[in-house]
């Protein structure tokens, strides 16, 4: 028998590797980490107990105590905080904005790290692979996955496509209301991984000129070209 499938996928916001993730475990019947949810939760967290974003040390001991259940369903990814369902919270425009002050602090990311790397060696084992997502994945958290991956996209077509999610429409006006969503939170985080440019050994993906499909096949290649039997 081999060895447990798994896929490390990073990227940046807007280049649609979430959704591509998910729709990607699902055919292959694997489980699924949105590590993105993970620090998301922990803002959550943070903001519900009045923990100051500026205070790294605050921070971190909130992440240290931090009480997260997180679906690896890719059909069913609900995250708790403390028994609170927060899956519509963690996306709101109010954790987005302030997520890269959670997400920079080292001693957080030091955390979280172990903590994706064992969830990943967790639900690999009980889901048979896993398909991970994030900043860093590629890079710290498994850099000796099977498959390596990064999904990328131009900033005009990340910035349309969040633009879309989050108003309804890529109009100018729209797409200038999104940019800090992209540009400002790529630019905090890339202080703290390397996700737009591919590592050694990493494939990276275009889906700019890519609909959700094809983005779904070109990943799914990808992995057959590493894994010819999933
Ligand atoms: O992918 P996302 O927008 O849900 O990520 C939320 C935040 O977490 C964003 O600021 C980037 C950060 N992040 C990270 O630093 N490392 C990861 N592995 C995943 C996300």
């Amino acid at each position: 028998m081999s060895a447990p499938l798994v896929v490390a996928v990073d990227g940046p916001s807007g280049s649609g590797k979430s959704s591509v993730s998910k729709a990607v475990a699902t055919q292959l019947g694997v489980g699924y980490l949105d590590t993105g949810a993970m620090y998301r939760a922990l803002t959550v967290h943070c903001l519900h107990h009045e923990v100051p974003l500026g205070d790294a040390e605050a921070i971190t001991a909130a992440a240290e105590d931090f009480p997260l259940m997180i679906g690896t369903d890719p059909d069913a990814v609900d995250v708790l905080v403390g028994g609170r369902n927060v899956t519509e919270q963690i996306r709101s425009s109010e954790v987005s904005s302030v997520v890269s002050k959670v997400a920079t602090v080292p001693a957080v990311r030091e955390l979280m790290r172990r903590l994706q790397r064992e969830m990943m060696d967790d639900i690999a084992e009980t889901a048979g692979g896993v398909v991970a997502e994030g900043r860093d994945i590629t890079t710290v958290v498994y850099p000796d996955a099977t498959v390596r991956l990064l999904v990328t996209a131009s900033e005009e077509a990340r910035l349309a496509r969040r633009s879309k999610e989050l108003h309804g429409h890529a109009e100018a006006d729209a797409v200038e209301a999104t940019r800090d969503q992209i540009v400002r939170r790529d630019a905090e985080d890339s202080t703290v991984s390397q996700f737009t440019t591919a590592a050694d050994g990493v494939i990276t993906i275009d889906t700019s000129d890519l609909d959700f499909d094809q983005s779904v096949q070109a990943v799914l290649a990808a992995i057959r070209s590493v894994r010819p039997e999933v």
